[in-house]
């Protein structure tokens, strides 16, 4: 009888230690320690052993139960520990996936960012129609029909007397009409022409700007623009104010910032001139102000009128304005 005790522990112990998986273990439990498991039947035989021999095989049979449970958990526990280093499971030190966010174009911050710049000096923001009277682009601009200033501008008819407007200057006289000096706004927004090249697209943006008061002179013109362009850009930048003509404005100016791109040294974005245009302005025309009614003897005023598309390009080095509006994902993302 001790023998068989002796037998069944030692042929747990190797099959015990053979195993490799939890499963196995588990049936090697419940072979040997089971209700119905050699240990747990050789237990049930002791009674019928002979007297003498009762309490030593009892008390063997108890330590190698004993043993065999702790030698079960101990090898499943080296098992568990096995399985959990060769499957490294989930690694919470790698970065989480994260969706995909939008994030503004381009334009519409650098709009954004010249609004705040000229809320900072005093003007608020109005916006005009895209499609408008001919009257309020042109005829109120002082530019009536068969003006040959009209040709400055390819304009794109709906009718006759309608037009997808040309210049963001349409809100002046749409201002003017309804609010009495001072006025000092600036009116954003998109504006059409028929032309299309490096630096032109049939649609851009403008931002367009009206100060009228008594005594504005053309000293405040040149204040509020280098004051813009410096805050905009940085303080050292180099600009110039270039005579010009507008039907609208007298005197006219336009005014050309060095290219940011080739430093003045002439490239793609500048046509090789080293300046960049980025707005025309001067004071406003009398016959525009008398068309609203306001007396010119009493108020006079300044205007511009910018191209965000430039602004933009000179502010982040982009040679070819027409990628704003190839909506590809890969130059977008680079804002
Ligand atoms: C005008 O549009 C005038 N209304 C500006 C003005 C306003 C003058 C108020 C006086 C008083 P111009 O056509 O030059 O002017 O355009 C103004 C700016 O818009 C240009 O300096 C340029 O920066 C930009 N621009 C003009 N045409 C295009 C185009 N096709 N694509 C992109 N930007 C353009
Ligand atoms: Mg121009």
């Amino acid at each position: 009888m001790e023998n068989t005790i002796e037998k069944i522990y030692s042929e747990a112990l190797s099959e015990i230690d053979a195993a490799s998986d939890r499963k196995t273990m588990e049936a090697l439990s419940t072979r040997y320690l089971g209700r119905k498991g050699f240990v747990t039947q050789y237990l049930k035989g002791i009674s019928s052993l002979p007297e003498a021999e009762r309490p030593l095989a009892g008390k063997r049979s108890n330590e190698v139960k004993k043993e065999l449970e702790a030698r079960i958990a101990e090898r499943l526990e080296a098992i568990e520990a096995a399985a959990e280093a060769a499957d490294p499971g989930i690694d919470v030190t790698l970065p989480g996936r994260t969706e995909p966010t939008g994030s503004l174009h381009p334009l519409t911050r650098i709009m954004t960012e010249m609004c705040e710049i000229f809320a900072r000096l005093g003007f608020s923001v109005v916006e005009g129609p895209e499609v408008e009277y001919d009257y309020y682009n042109f005829e109120a601009l002082n530019i009536p029909k068969h003006h040959p200033a009209r040709a400055m501008q390819d304009t794109f008819y709906i009718s006759p007397e309608t037009v997808l407007r040309t210049h963001t200057s349409s809100t002046q006289p749409r201002v003017m009409e309804k609010t009495q000096p001072p006025v000092r706004i600036i009116a954003p927004g998109k504006v059409y022409r028929c032309d299309s090249d490096l630096t032109h697209t049939p649609m851009f943006h403008q931002v367009e700007g009206l100060y009228v008061d008594e005594k504005v002179s053309f000293g405040d013109l040149k204040g509020v623009l280098t004051s813009f362009i410096h805050q905009m850009f940085d303080p050292g930048i180099s600009l110039r104010f270039r005579p010009s003509y507008f039907p609208f404005t007298e005197p006219s100016a336009e005014v050309d910032i060095k290219c940011v791109a080739c430093r003045g040294k002439g490239c793609r974005i500048c046509s090789h001139t080293g300046w960049l245009e980025i707005l025309g302005s001067g004071m406003v025309h009398p016959a525009v102000l008398e068309n609203a009614g306001y007396d010119t003897s009493k108020v006079s005023g300044f205007a511009f009128g910018m191209g965000v598309e430039r602004i933009t390009m000179l502010k982040y080095g982009v040679d070819d304005i027409r990628k704003y509006f190839e909506n590809d994902i890969r130059f977008l993302r680079q804002f």
